[in-house]
C-alpha cells in the first residue's frame, strides 16, 4: 500500500496506480478503523479496480475543541488494517495540507437537512462534513465513494450535495455493522467504561422495539418515542432525541407513511452515541 501525506504525492500515486480505464473507489474515514470501515473497504474492492482510503480527523466538523483532541488517533494500527484489507493507497494529510492557512473561506451548506437532528445538536457539523467530503472527492476523483448508513443523516446530506453540485461520482451506502450485542461499531465506543459498555446496546434494543411496534401496526409515533426515551433514561443514558422520520427526507411522517427510519442520539457517560434503523414497511 502506498501512503500519501500531501496532495501532490496523492495525485502522483493515483496516476501511478491507475492505468488507463481503471476505476477508483474512495472510502473517507477519520481513522481508528473498525469493522464498519472494513466492510466499506471490502465492498469498495468488489466495485473498483483500485481502492483509496482517506484517514483525516477533520477539525471543521467537531463542535467542541476537547472532542477533537480526545478523538482516537491510531495511525499504526490503521495502516496494518488497511494493508490487510489490500487497500492500494492511503491518503492521510495534515490539517494544514487540507486547510491551507488563510485559504479556507469556502464551505458547503446543504440547507434544511443540515439543520435538524444531528445538525441541531451539533451546529456547523454537517457543513464541516460536506466541505471535507467535497474536497476529498475533488482531490481523488473516484468513480464510486462509499459511506455507512450508521451515519444516516450524513449519508443523506452527501447524496444531496453530490446530486445538487453534479459531482461525477456514484455514492453507495452500506448497512451498519454491529458488535455481537447489537451496539453499532463506532470509534466513539472507546469512550465507554466497562459498566457503560455493558449498557450501551440498550440504544439498539429500543430502536428494535420501535421497529417491532411499527411492523406490528402501531402508529402513535410520539408514544413509541416516549417509551424509548424512558427506557434509555432508566438504563443511565441522557437521550438527545429518539425520533421516527420519513426515510426519504427526514421529515415528520404521516400516519400511513411506509418508508421510515428510526433515529436516536444519546449520551452515555462521556460518549455521545448515535444509531438508526431503517424500517420500510412496504418492502415486506
Ligand atoms: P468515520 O466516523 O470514521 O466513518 C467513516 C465511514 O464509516 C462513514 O461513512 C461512516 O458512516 C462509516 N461507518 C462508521 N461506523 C460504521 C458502522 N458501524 N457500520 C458501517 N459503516 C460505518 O463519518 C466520518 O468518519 C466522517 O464524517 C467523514 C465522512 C470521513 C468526513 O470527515
Amino acid at each position: 500500500m502506498q501512503i500519501a501525506r500531501h496532495i501532490n504525492s496523492l495525485q502522483q500515486e493515483l496516476a501511478a496506480i491507475t492505468i488507463q480505464g481503471e476505476s477508483v473507489a474512495l472510502v473517507p474515514t477519520m481513522g481508528n478503523l473498525h469493522g464498519g470501515h472494513i466492510s466499506l473497504i471490502r465492498q469498495a474492492r468488489k466495485l473498483a479496480d483500485r481502492v483509496v482510503v482517506s484517514v483525516f480527523v477533520n477539525p471543521t466538523q467537531f463542535d467542541r475543541a476537547e472532542d477533537l483532541d480526545a478523538y482516537p488517533r491510531t495511525f499504526d494500527e490503521d495502516v496494518a488494517k488497511l494493508e490487510k484489507a489490500k487497500v492500494d493507497l492511503l491518503f492521510s494529510p495534515d490539517v494544514d495540507e487540507i486547510y491551507r492557512p488563510g485559504s479556507a473561506l469556502t464551505s458547503i451548506h446543504v440547507a434544511g437537512l443540515s439543520d435538524i437532528l444531528e445538525g441541531q445538536s451539533r451546529p456547523g457539523h454537517f457543513d464541516g462534513v460536506a466541505t471535507i467530503v467535497a474536497k476529498l472527492l475533488n482531490l481523488v476523483q473516484p468513480d464510486v465513494a462509499l459511506f455507512g448508513e450508521k451515519d444516516f443523516q450524513q449519508l443523506m446530506i452527501i447524496r444531496r450535495m453530490v446530486e445538487d453540485l453534479d459531482f461525477p461520482v456514484a455514492v453507495l451506502g452500506l448497512p451498519t455493522v454491529r458488535e455481537d450485542d447489537g451496539l453499532a461499531m463506532s470509534s466513539r465506543n472507546g469512550y465507554l467504561d466497562a459498566a457503560e459498555r455493558a449498557q450501551a446496546a440498550v440504544l439498539f434494543s429500543v430502536l428494535r422495539e420501535i421497529e417491532d411496534g411499527l411492523r406490528g401496526g402501531e402508529r402513535d409515533y410520539a408514544q413509541l418515542e416516549q417509551n424509548a426515551v424512558t427506557v434509555l433514561e432508566e438504563a443511565g443514558f441522557r437521550p438527545d432525541y429518539v425520533t421516527i422520520r420519513r426515510a426519504a427526507d427526514l421529515g415528520s411522517p404521516a400516519v400511513d407513511e411506509q418508508n421510515l427510519v428510526v433515529l436516536a442520539a444519546a449520551w452515555l457517560g462521556s460518549a455521545r452515541l448515535i444509531d438508526n434503523i431503517p424500517v420500510d414497511l412496504a418492502a415486506e
